[in-house]
């Protein structure tokens, strides 16, 4: 993918994003058998469900600020030279304390890579607090109020990953008004695993302004429209879906289908050294399956930028380098 089109990317989670070299790299630093879920350099699970546990297992391997700060470095870098202008990653608090950090050395840690990111290459990137589905109610909760708290000035939305089969949406309203009300934007993970009734219930409880995935709504010709007339964003990640095996190859995928039904669509890579992806290829993977043109492709950055969570004068000049 050319790196002329300027590009930008809102769903990536962060501990999704470490490359099976450095974690294991950090494993032999850390003494730690990465083997269950590394093989032949490559990550190694078959469903959702192992996915999951080989993201436990890399993110468990970063355990210090300056660890954060190596990751988010190296990823930001990395998609800054495949063009990518501007980055929000979703961090989730849960896996620093599991990994032994406090939140807020991880949160130093991220921004520290951030800045450095930012200083070698001109990128920005903000943060978004993700709770964890699978953990329940009450960990997304206190994910919320530690996101409520504003604990650093990157940190500018709240969401929810994790295992969308888990509970209801209607269990974790409570967290995203905590969130809504802190005045951080709003995304939430459905539609991936689970069909057009988890979008549903996800525009009826929590009210985003994007949702993650969402790819699953074009089941449904009334909720498409309803996505439509809301004016929601769909943070789409198609790569991330084939690798899933949500569709068997690009050309069944509804990305175009929704985009022609007037979607407000984004391309992002969700965990890019899993799933194959990375911002660029999501880029190529579109273009050459619909032909889109340098335009078409700038366009779903616009949408990527006008609907992200940061502040309005660095989004007017984010706009501004579009030309
Ligand atoms: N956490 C990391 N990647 C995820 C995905 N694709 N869906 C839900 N939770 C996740
Ligand atoms: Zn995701």
């Amino acid at each position: 993918m050319s790196t002329t089109v300027k590009k930008a990317e809102l769903h990536c989670h962060i501990e999704g994003a470490a490359p099976p070299a450095l974690v294991e790299a950090q494993a032999a630093r850390y003494g730690v058998d990465v083997s269950g879920f590394i093989s032949n350099g490559a990550y190694v699970w078959s469903n959702f469900t192992e996915f999951l546990t080989a993201y436990d297992g890399a993110a468990g391997l970063f355990r210090s600020q300056a660890d954060y700060a190596l990751l988010a470095r190296s990823y930001l870098e990395g998609i800054a030279a495949q063009g990518a202008i501007y980055a929000e990653i979703f961090v989730s608090p849960d896996h620093a304390v599991a990994a032994g950090l406090t939140p807020a050395a991880y949160f130093d840690g991220l921004a520290d890579g951030i800045a450095a990111a930012r200083s070698s290459t001109g990128i920005e990137c903000r943060m978004i607090i993700v709770g964890i589905r699978h953990l329940g109610a009450d960990k997304v909760e206190a994910a919320a109020r530690i996101a409520a708290s504003r604990p650093h000035p990157l940190i500018t939305g709240f969401g929810m990953a994790g295992d969308e089969r888990f509970g209801k949406v209607a269990d974790f309203a409570r967290a995203f008004d905590i969130a809504r009300d802190a005045g951080l934007g709003i995304t939430i993970h459905a539609g991936e695993l689970c069909g057009p009734e988890s979008v549903r219930d996800a525009l009826d409880h929590v009210h985003p302004s994007r949702l993650g995935h969402g790819v699953r709504a074009a089941e449904d010709p009334d909720l498409v429209s309803r996505i439509v007339d809301e004016g929601v964003v769909l943070e789409l990640c198609p790569g991330s879906n084939l690798a899933l095996g949500l569709y068997p190859d690009i050309s069944h995928h509804p990305f175009d289908q929704l985009r022609r039904a007037g979607v407000r669509v984004t391309l992002n890579s969700d965990d890019p050294p899993h799933f194959g992806s990375s911002v660029g290829h999501e880029y190529q993977l579109v273009a050459d399956a619909w032909g889109y043109d340098a335009a078409d492709l700038t366009g779903f950055t616009r949408t990527s930028l006008e609907a992200a969570f940061v502040e309005e004068p660095l989004r007017a000049i984010l706009l501004g380098q579009l030309g």
